[in-house]
């Protein structure tokens, strides 16, 4: 007997309760979901709404139902639809027909929100904590290279040399916006839906307030309409997990080409890569790969949770049971790359000759060298021109800047002195760029206090 069976003559068609059951997936809201209900119990025998004694009973078999849940006895099944319909029928077989007193001025509308709330807000912290922590992974890495000299790339084209440490903190500042923007979308997962009854309110007088302090609620909803239908922090959440996805995805690229025997500036650990089934030589990076790929499921969760509500007439309607899988799918998924990218950079191998040689065998100083002639007093777009025509002549007798002679380089211009030869390793590049959030040295160390600051705060 289904717990709304009263009004039906027919038993659910055996496909309809298949479809119909979200239990396989919302189970994992037992927790939220005992938790949510003993405080509407509390509230209820507070209110008079009903008896200690029978608020002590419900609670009893609450936590008797928690501690069968965590021992793995409890019997879940499709007939019984929901985590909220598995409790409450549980709850009435243990205790009784009193246990029937525990759905007094709520509806699942209502229930389910206030779960999907405490989980959204546990999941905001835990992400936060792990962001941290691969910020610190970022920070202590980018400390222990100070002076690691790289190719900058733009275009994938080496474009100037920068220091290894600025570019891993690149990813350390994008990483500080993912977690305050996690954190800041707290506040509005923040706001209490229990008490909004179905979708008008309830008949009984209750005490909302008293239920969302022992929450730890900062606010309640003050529309009961809006209670029921808002989904917002759910579509925050993925949107914020999307966003860090795209960091971590761009993050992995990186990896992914510094690791290839192209590049060869870093090695992952062993422990952090595959083999091939077929090619005995292959250490591949798996691990960066499927984060990469796995950015797609959760920009995927984003826009089918916004499909779903798009359009969606207020209040409930059972499309919104469809905002968990995603939801859950996502949590796990950048819980899980969050933990291995920080175990992963921890073991990353740097190969500093390598990174030194693909930035000194190059052009990367000429920026540098058409800097030169403007503080000799030449327009820089004319500067410019110089070096284009000096890097032209390089290339066809395959020549690199560092090695060039006065005399070579005032071939092109008779404003280069012996001055201008120091300027052209990679060294004196990197020192040059001493502008706040620049690449020399002396600013980096600067920005590395900045970020662990930032982590501080
Ligand atoms: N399993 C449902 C969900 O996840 C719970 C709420 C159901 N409410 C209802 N009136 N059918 O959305």
């Amino acid at each position: 007997m289904k717990l709304w069976g009263g009004r039906f003559q027919k038993e659910t068609d055996a496909l309809v309760e298949a479809f119909n059951a979200s239990i396989d997936f919302d189970k994992r809201l037992y927790a939220e979901d005992i938790r949510g209900s003993m405080a509407h119990c509390r509230m209820l025998a507070a209110c008079g709404i009903i008896s200690r004694a029978e608020a002590e009973l419900i609670i009893e078999g609450l936590h008797e139902i928690k501690a069968e849940i965590e021992r793995g006895e409890f019997v879940f099944s499709a007939a019984m639809e929901d985590i909220h319909m598995h409790v409450e029928k549980r709850l009435i077989e243990l205790i009784g027909p009193v246990g029937g007193k525990l759905h007094t001025a709520r509806s699942r509308n209502d229930q389910v929100a206030l779960d999907l709330h405490m989980y959204v807000k546990k999941e905001i912290l835990a992400t936060a904590a792990l962001i941290k922590n691969l910020q610190e992974t970022l920070l202590e890495t980018a400390a222990a290279h100070q002076d690691v000299i790289m190719p900058g790339y733009t275009h994938l084209q080496r474009a100037q040399p920068v220091l290894f440490a600025h570019h891993l903190l690149a990813y350390f500042w994008q990483l500080q916006r993912d977690r305050t923007r996690f954190l800041e979308s707290y506040q509005r997962a923040d706001w209490m839906p229990l008490g909004a009854g179905a979708l008008a309110g309830t008949t009984f007088p209750i005490n909302r307030e008293m239920v969302a302090e022992e929450l730890g609620f900062k606010q309640l909803y003050e529309n009961s309409m809006d209670a029921v239908s808002d989904r917002d922090f759910v579509v925050e959440f993925l949107a914020n997990a999307s966003l860090l996805m795209t960091h971590l995805s761009r993050l992995s690229e990186d990896l992914i080409l510094w690791n290839s025997q192209e590049f060869g500036f870093v090695e992952l650990d062993d422990a952090f890569t595959t083999g091939s089934s077929i090619m005995p030589q292959k250490k591949n990076p798996d691990v960066t790969e499927l984060v990469r790929g796995k950015t797609g499921r959760v920009y995927g969760h984003l826009l089918a949770l916004l499909t779903v509500l798009k359009g969606l007439p207020l209040t409930y309607n059972k499309d919104l049971q469809e905002d968990k899988e995603g939801l859950f799918d996502t949590a796990d998924t950048i819980k899980m790359s969050l933990t291995l990218y920080a175990a992963m950079l921890r073991t990353l191998r740097v190969n500093r000759e390598k990174m030194y040689a693909a930035a000194a065998g190059d052009f990367a100083s000429a920026t540098d060298l058409a800097d030169y002639l403007v503080r000799k007093g030449l327009p820089f777009r004319e500067a410019h021109a110089v070096v284009g025509r000096l890097v032209a002549w390089c290339i066809a007798e395959k020549r690199s800047l560092p090695e060039l002679t006065v005399s070579e380089l005032q071939v092109h211009s008779p404003l280069f002195t012996e001055e201008a030869l120091p300027l052209l390793t990679p060294e004196a590049v990197v020192a040059a760029r001493a502008s706040r959030g620049g690449t020399a040295a002396a600013a980096v160390a600067e920005q590395l206090q900045k970020a662990k600051q930032a982590l501080a705060e």
